[in-house]
């Protein structure tokens, strides 16, 4: 298709892509949400064969792409029309405003996690100490710890994250790079806390903030396509229950944290009451709250290490 200007091929693919069926299998449910997702996706992707910034688009509609162009573009758009999720094609996710470079060896940044975010970083607003230690497990490609270090605003935050997947680690280095926090946060590969062995940072932490793996084995089977085939098994899969890292977690938390410090996890549709029973269990923490998400789900469990106290009734 060579000589179209760029408006003209930015037009007939909006056109094509919402005919109901584009050759072969068409578009999968999950790429096709709805017509503004598909605009900013054909946008996105056609940004992203010309390597340029999307704005790109919009300010040189007369530009004319060459032939190379044009075929990366219509490449990218099969794989994307056949599931691939858009940020693996890409190469990045946007996350708390910051944008994350992403593969396929991270999961991709979901938009209930920025809750997950957002309260920590209420928390440590209120927080008073001159440095705030954060521990974030699982980190994937950085996107918690890197927006806690950089819309944290302190001199006096320190990060330390960790991840069994040195693959996953790399990006999350490469992020925190690009987001110029890499002196904030320590990142470590290992299982869970066994990563910071040897750091001396038993009962100096302020918050343990993660969003593990918990999808249970029956539920790994009906995700969606595009996650069940793209994002890797390792960051989505917990065991038999789907709740099992959760408990690692609220098990050894107790060693690391400060009395009053914070536990925050994320956890999947149906788990809040499990994990609450954890935590009510272990006999160490008070002040468990639940935060739901945009869907009203119980999304995000938090509650506050405390040695000696007996627990208050749950909130939320
Ligand atoms: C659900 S993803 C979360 C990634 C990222 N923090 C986010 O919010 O998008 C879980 C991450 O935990 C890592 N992981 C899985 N099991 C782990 C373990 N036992 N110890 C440390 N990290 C683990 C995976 O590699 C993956 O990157």
């Amino acid at each position: 298709m060579p000589h179209l200007t760029l408006a003209i091929l930015r037009y007939q693919y909006l056109r094509r892509l919402n005919k109901p069926r584009l050759g072969g299998r068409g578009i999968p449910q999950e790429n096709k949400p709805c017509l503004t997702a598909g605009r900013l996706a054909i946008d996105l992707i056609l940004a992203h064969a010309l390597r340029k910034p999307r704005l790109f688009l919009y300010q040189a509609p007369e530009y004319l792409p060459s032939r190379v162009e044009v075929n990366r573009f219509g490449q990218l758009l099969k794989k994307y029309l056949n599931g691939t999720p858009l940020a693996y094609l890409v190469g990045s996710q946007e996350f708390m405003s910051l944008v994350f470079k992403v593969n396929r060896h991270t999961l991709i940044p979901r938009p209930e996690t920025e809750l997950l975010v957002e309260e920590t970083l209420r928390l440590i607003s209120q927080c008073c100490h001159k440095v705030i230690k954060v521990i974030d497990l699982g980190t994937g490609c950085g996107n918690i710890a890197v927006s806690l270090a950089y819309w944290g605003g302190r001199k006096g935050l320190k990060i330390f994250a960790s991840d069994i997947s040195v693959a996953a680690l790399k990006v999350a280095r490469q992020n925190a790079f690009t987001h110029g926090v890499s002196e904030r946060i320590t990142f470590r590969r290992g299982n869970l806390f066994e990563a910071f062995k040897r750091m001396n940072l038993a009962g100096r932490i302020d918050f343990i903030v993660a969003n593990p793996p918990y999808v249970s084995r029956a539920d790994m089977t009906v995700l969606p396509e595009s996650v069940r085939e793209y994002e890797p098994s390792g960051a989505l899969y917990a065991g038999q229950a789907g709740t099992e890292i959760q408990e690692g977690i609220i098990s050894q938390a107790p060693i690391y944290l400060k009395p009053d410090g914070y536990l925050l996890m994320e956890m999947g549709i149906g788990q809040a009451q499990s994990v609450r029973s954890m935590l009510e269990k272990a006999g160490l923490f008070r002040e468990t709250n639940i935060i739901r998400d945009y869907q009203k789900i119980p999304r995000v469990i938090l509650a506050r290490y405390h040695p000696t106290g007996s627990l208050r009734e749950p909130t939320g």
